[in-house]
């Protein structure tokens, strides 16, 4: 008996720790695992390849992804999904480790072909539905507010605004959570639906009260998500001649895939490792088209580890389609407290 596994999307640290978790597990109950090359694109070309435990020893420290991982355009046809599954039978189940793309994937998989799958969330842009944390999410966030208090010891040198930008396409919840632990000043998202001459406002208002000589900071720090449209480069621009009027300097970081990279934290490890588990037992009791959430704040059915709950995927990519719109109650109470915290920050 075998199952199957892959890393799909946007590579996520902890994916790796989700792999050797799996192996051991299996191992352990005499089940087979065929890693997957390149996600859904090595699935459509039947590249497997048997993980043992000695495969994996030490990959629960690295970061990226072993198996490799793709955003495949050929996965999103139907021929390309027909050939996928045509690879797969005889085996008990697929484990798919990524984001809603890959999420979806699996879905479509499960329903135009029968493949019992079982899915992991994983990206660091904590932009998946029903679960409170993805994996990869924990070690970003580290690195970010690492990154932040290197880029404040020189903007203190300087006397200098910093505005420094992190990944977040459709989600702005790394510059949120990393902004209130960096001790920023002011955060930039998405969702807040801000235009350039707002955003110049607000900047320049924390800015000015940041120098003030009552207050007297030695840097203005600014955590702007990848989603805002404005360009960090145009927001610096904008900002020097207010800055030059408080006779400060203006800097722009893009940190970009910088935050993807890394050893996964101990949180990522521990939460891939028990999601793992709670995934292949759903697949022992035959569950299918499920993804396992860490500590939802509701719905789902039980596992045995009280912090992983089951969602079917479909209700999963319906949550995460309406946390990226805006309208789930999530993201609407993710704004609400940074709108709150807005004055508190540049204090
Ligand atoms: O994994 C999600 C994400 O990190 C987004 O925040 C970012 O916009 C995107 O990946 C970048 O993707 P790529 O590596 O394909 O450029």
């Amino acid at each position: 008996m075998a199952i199957a596994v892959l890393t799909s999307g946007g590579d996520a640290p902890g994916m790796n720790a989700a792999v050797r978790a799996a192996v051991k597990y299996c191992t352990r109950s005499g089940i087979a695992v065929l890693g997957v090359r390149n996600g859904y694109e090595g699935l459509i070309d039947g590249a497997f390849q048997t993980l043992t435990p000695q495969d994996v020893d030490p990959i629960g420290a690295y970061g990226g992804t072993v198996l490799g991982s793709a955003r495949s355009m050929r996965f999103m046809t139907p021929e390309g999904r027909a050939r996928a599954a045509a690879h797969l039978p005889g085996v008990k189940g697929l484990l798919v480790i990524g984001g809603n793309g890959s999420l979806t994937g699996a879905h479509l998989l499960h329903q135009e072909h029968g493949i019992p799958v079982v899915g992991l969330p994983a990206s660091i842009d904590n932009d998946i539905g029903c679960t409170s944390l993805s994996i990869g999410v924990d070690t970003a966030l580290n690195t970010i507010v690492d990154a932040c208090d290197r880029i404040s010891d020189t903007a203190r040198a300087h006397r200098r605004v910093f505005v420094v930008e992190v990944m977040g396409r459709h989600c702005g919840y790394l510059a949120m959570a990393s902004a209130v632990a960096a001790g920023a000043d002011a955060c930039l998202f998405r969702e807040h639906g801000m235009d350039e001459d707002a955003i110049v406002r607000a900047l320049g208002t924390a800015i000015r009260k940041g120098f003030a000589p009552e207050r007297a900071k030695q840097r203005v720090l600014i955590l702007k998500a990848e989603g805002v449209e404005v360009p960090t480069s145009r927001i610096v621009e904008r900002l020097q001649p207010i800055a030059t009027a408080v006779g400060a300097d203006v800097r722009g970081t893009v940190l970009g895939h910088l935050v993807r990279g890394g050893s996964p934290s101990y949180q990522d490890r521990m939460i891939a490792g028990r999601t793992t588990v709670a995934a292949l037992q759903a697949l022992q009791a035959g569950h299918t088209d499920v993804m396992v959430a860490w500590q939802p704040t509701e719905g789902g059915l039980p596992t045995e580890d009280p912090s992983c709950r089951l969602f079917g995927i479909d209700e999963v990519l319906t949550d995460t389609a309406s946390l990226l719109d805006g309208t789930s109650p999530v993201t609407q109470r993710r704004v609400r407290m940074m709108q709150a915290f807005e004055g508190v920050l540049s204090v």
